[in-house]
């Protein structure tokens, strides 16, 4: 496919390359870089795979500092046509396999994405930047997964804390990240990386625990609770992490890591009869309702109980806090579902996957 360059392309200076644009939370980074920073030119790699969803970033589709490439990061070749093409400053890179049930029944296609494609995209970046950092920067988005699990309730993750991860996923990760350090330690790579928990807001894909009970509790069907219920997540909502990556890109040091999270925990089996109650409201039916529906099920293999993040290296010298209480979030998150119903349907059905060819045919 032609590259669609547009008129005023060459003119402006900062061409940042952001991977993994079309899912969840790179769609959010798109649109905040897309709509802040008008100098900046944003070319938007992704596969388009089962997550990837270019209706996502329909409002910004026409932006004259936007571009949408398709492509697949496992493949050294096409990346390094893109760095030629476009002579790119900066990389934030998000695209991952990044739904841990996956991993288990599908590790290799998480070694291939996760590792070798973050391999690819740091030889690449190398090769093209050849030793001149200087206004450079290579972002690499990561997870809090990495860190394993806690258990003692008065300890967090930090920035020190030791890897130690237990699914393909997040093994996938955590060695993504390393190599990411080793290209920064080797290699003088102008690396940053972050380290963020549970997201939630909208265009999240409906195999996550939120959308999934919002869909599973729209349409009546049972609420699968793996195990007790008891595991606990740190949940933070995506346009905040989005405004993190922002501050992190544009204001760390090179080699440095940020964590970032919302200081939100809630127990699965909680946080799921919250969303019963609220839908229960929404949905004009009798409190208690949707409670009903909730179905205890064998439990995730290496299921990690406790992810907390300690975010204060953020908040102290980036500034950074977050913008919404988590009551805000998911009253929004739950209306944009709820009044944006055909975009779940369209993943639900398959339909989705056709809008690239009919935007570019
Ligand atoms: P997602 O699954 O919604 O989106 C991933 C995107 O990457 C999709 O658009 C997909 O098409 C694209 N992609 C996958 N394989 C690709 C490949 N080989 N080449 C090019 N593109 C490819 O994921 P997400 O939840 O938005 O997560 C984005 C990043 O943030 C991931 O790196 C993930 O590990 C990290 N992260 C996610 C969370 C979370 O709660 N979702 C929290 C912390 C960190
Ligand atoms: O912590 C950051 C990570 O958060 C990201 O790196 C991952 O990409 C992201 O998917 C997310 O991982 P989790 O495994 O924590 O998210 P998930 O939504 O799959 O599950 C959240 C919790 O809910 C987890 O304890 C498992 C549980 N769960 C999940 C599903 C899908 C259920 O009880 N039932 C379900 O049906």
């Amino acid at each position: 496919m032609e590259l669609g360059i547009k008129t005023s392309w060459f003119k402006m200076n900062k061409k940042i390359l952001i991977t993994g644009g079309a899912g969840f939370i790179g769609s959010h980074v798109v649109r905040l870089f897309v709509n802040k920073y008008k100098d900046y030119q944003i070319v938007n790699l992704d596969a388009l795979t089962y997550a990837g969803n270019l209706e996502n970033l329909k409002d910004i589709n026409q932006a004259k500092n936007y571009i949408f490439e398709k492509g697949d990061i496992t493949d050294a070749g096409f990346l390094e046509t893109l760095f030629k093409k476009y002579d790119f400053v900066g990389v934030i890179h998000l695209a991952a396999e990044s739904h841990v049930d996956r991993s288990i029944s599908d590790p290799m296609a998480f070694v291939m994405t996760n590792v070798i494609g973050t391999v690819n995209l740091l030889n690449v970046a190398k090769k093209a930047w050849n030793g001149n950092y200087e206004g450079k920067r290579f972002y690499h988005v990561s997870t809090d997964e990495v860190y394993g699990e806690l258990f003692d309730p008065k300890e967090f993750f930090t920035e020190t804390t030791k890897y130690d991860p237990h699914s393909p996923y997040s093994a996938s990760k955590a060695s993504s990240d390393h190599f990411v350090r080793a290209y920064h330690d080797t290699y003088g790579m102008p690396t940053v990386i972050s380290n963020c928990s549970n997201n939630y807001g909208p265009n999240h894909f409906p195999e996550k625990l939120i959308p999934l009970m919002i869909n599973n509790i729209k349409n009546n069907l049972p609420l699968p609770v793996y195990g007790k219920g008891e595991n606990v997540r740190d949940w933070l909502y995506v346009i905040d992490h989005a405004r993190a990556i922002d501050d992190i890109y544009h204001g760390a040091e090179n080699g440095e890591t940020y964590n970032i999270g919302g200081n939100n925990e809630w127990k699965n089996i909680d946080l799921v009869y919250l969303l019963c109650k609220i839908m229960d409201e929404k949905l004009g039916r009798a409190a208690g309702t949707s409670a009903g529906l909730i179905t205890f099920v064998k439990d995730r293999a290496g299921h990690d109980l406790r992810y907390a993040i300690d975010a204060s290296k953020l908040m102290k010298k980036l500034g950074w806090e977050p913008s919404v209480t988590f009551e805000q979030g998911l009253e929004a998150t739950v209306e944009w579902y709820l009044s944006n119903w055909d975009w779940i349907a369209n993943i639900t059905s398959g339909e989705y996957q056709k809008y690239y060819e009919e935007m570019y045919g």
